[in-house]
């Protein structure tokens, strides 16, 4: 990608491309860390993973608590982990248990969302993700901020929409460091037609600086992603730990002008972020194979030499001591330049009802047939081809 701009000139696009004419002050508006982290989310217990069919069981938050899943460790950090202890051989339909969390509070536009972590999941089969996403999908869009599989070293970036229109045009990579990748189709396009299957990948942007996935993020001290969505556009960054901006997780007001271009940048005049995206959920969990880890084409990029495919990993628990995050905190802040149409959202959509089945269930709280076809069309959302492997391992979990 062409790299010819100079630093001077592309700190101005930055800095002119985000912010209007005057300077937009960031609040804190959400700090999550230690034992308050676990405040902000509700556990979205399942026992199928219903959306991409991977190999995984959803806990409740006292299972989880019983199963030394989720807690708060020695030093204060938010451990997230897939179940490394249960052997699970022999039985061809099993899963791991780990955890599903969304936020009990919605995002607006105008928000900037901060996220410091020590540890993300990696390894074969082992597919994390940190994204937000409306409450109707995918009408109400996704912005996927952290996500990759297996043996993958480079973070992806996407967005997924519901409307027409909207896309990264290709005059963007002047404008941010990250590759946008061509290697599977039109994938400058986020608009998701989920009946079809069709552009089901989204708009990807490839991270470029190293150690944002996999062992060697950890292994240099792990790092902060940050997500700005406003009505200028969607931005994303990606900090190794030694070189986080010296405002990030000091200054109640951090300013994104100050942080250098954007690893991925969705400008307005691809894609309009106040309508193409409702207020979102916050989306943290580990799925295990499935559609995207457990594809095999992908599977095959990475950890082809560790087995022949990603299902005859997950009865061995030695394949998931890496396979949880450790994290320092998450801030949302808010520039307070909400759609007028949406304020009453700002709020929680009810507290964690116990069922789970508030937020995004209302998508597939009909009939039995409506949440099928959900669960059907998100399966497409990772697929790069049709693969009767994924439906195969659907049935026969169910
Ligand atoms: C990139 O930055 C330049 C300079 O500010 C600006 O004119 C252009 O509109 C930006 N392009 C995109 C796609 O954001
Ligand atoms: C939970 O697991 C971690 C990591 O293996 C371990 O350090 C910790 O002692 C465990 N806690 C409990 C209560 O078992
Ligand atoms: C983007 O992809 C969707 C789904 O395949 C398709 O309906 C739409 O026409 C595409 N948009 C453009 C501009 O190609
Ligand atoms: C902003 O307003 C538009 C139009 O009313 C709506 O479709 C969209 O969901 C709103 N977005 C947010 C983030 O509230
Ligand atoms: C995966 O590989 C194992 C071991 O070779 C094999 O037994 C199993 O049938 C394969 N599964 C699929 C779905 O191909
Ligand atoms: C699970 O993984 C952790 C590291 O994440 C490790 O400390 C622990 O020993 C593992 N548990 C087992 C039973 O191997
Ligand atoms: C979250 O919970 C709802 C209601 O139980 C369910 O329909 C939905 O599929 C769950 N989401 C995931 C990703 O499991």
């Amino acid at each position: 990608m062409p790299f010819g701009k100079n630093l001077g000139f592309a700190l101005f696009a930055l800095a002119s491309s985000l912010v209007s004419t005057e300077a937009v002050t960031y609040t804190l508006s959400q700090d999550l860390s230690g034992d308050k982290f676990f405040d902000g989310f509700k556990f979205n217990e399942s026992a199928i993973d219903f959306n991409n069919f991977g190999n995984v069981h959803f806990l409740s938050q006292s299972a989880a608590q019983a199963a030394n899943l989720s807690y708060v460790d020695s030093n204060g950090r938010v451990i997230l982990r897939v179940d490394n202890t249960t052997n699970g051989a022999g039985d061809t339909t099993f899963g791991r248990n780990t955890v599903y969390l969304e936020s009990t509070q919605l995002m607006n536009i105008g928000s900037l969302m901060i996220f410091d972590a020590n540890h993300i999941p990696f390894g074969c089969s082992v597919w994390p993700s940190l994204f937000t996403q409306g409450q109707v999908w995918p009408q109400q869009g996704e912005i996927d901020v952290i996500e990759q599989v297996n043996l993958a070293t480079d973070n992806r970036y996407s967005l997924h929409v519901g409307v027409d229109n909207c896309n990264q045009p290709t005059s963007v990579a002047s404008n941010q460091t990250g590759t946008i990748s061509t290697a599977e189709g039109d994938i400058s396009n986020c608009t998701v037609t989920p009946t079809t299957g069709q552009n089901t990948v989204g708009c990807v942007t490839t991270e470029t600086k190293s150690n944002s996935f996999g062992s060697s993020f950890s292994s240099q001290g792990g790092g902060v992603y940050a997500m700005l969505w406003d009505t200028d556009g969607i931005a994303m960054w990606y900090f190794a730990r030694g070189s986080v901006p010296s405002d990030i997780g000091t200054s109640n007001s951090p300013d994104p002008t100050t942080w250098g271009e954007a690893s991925a940048w969705y400008p307005a005049s691809g894609c309009n972020p106040s309508t193409a995206f409702g207020p979102q959920i916050i989306t943290l969990y580990t799925d295990i194979c499935g559609a995207f880890a457990g594809e095999d084409s992908v599977f095959s990029q990475t950890c082809s030499s560790v087995a022949p495919n990603c299902t005859s990993l997950v009865a061995d628990p030695t394949n998931y001591d890496d396979a949880y995050w450790e994290i320092n905190y998450l801030r949302v802040y808010t520039n307070g330049q909400s759609n007028s149409s949406s304020t009453s959202s700002t709020s929680a959509s009810g507290t964690s009802s116990g069922s789970g089945s508030s937020s995004t269930g209302s998508t597939s709280s009909g009939s039995s047939n409506s949440a099928l076809a959900f669960a059907v069309s998100r399966i497409w959302e990772y697929l790069l081809v049709p693969a009767s492997v994924s439906f195969l391992g659907m049935l026969s979990m169910l």
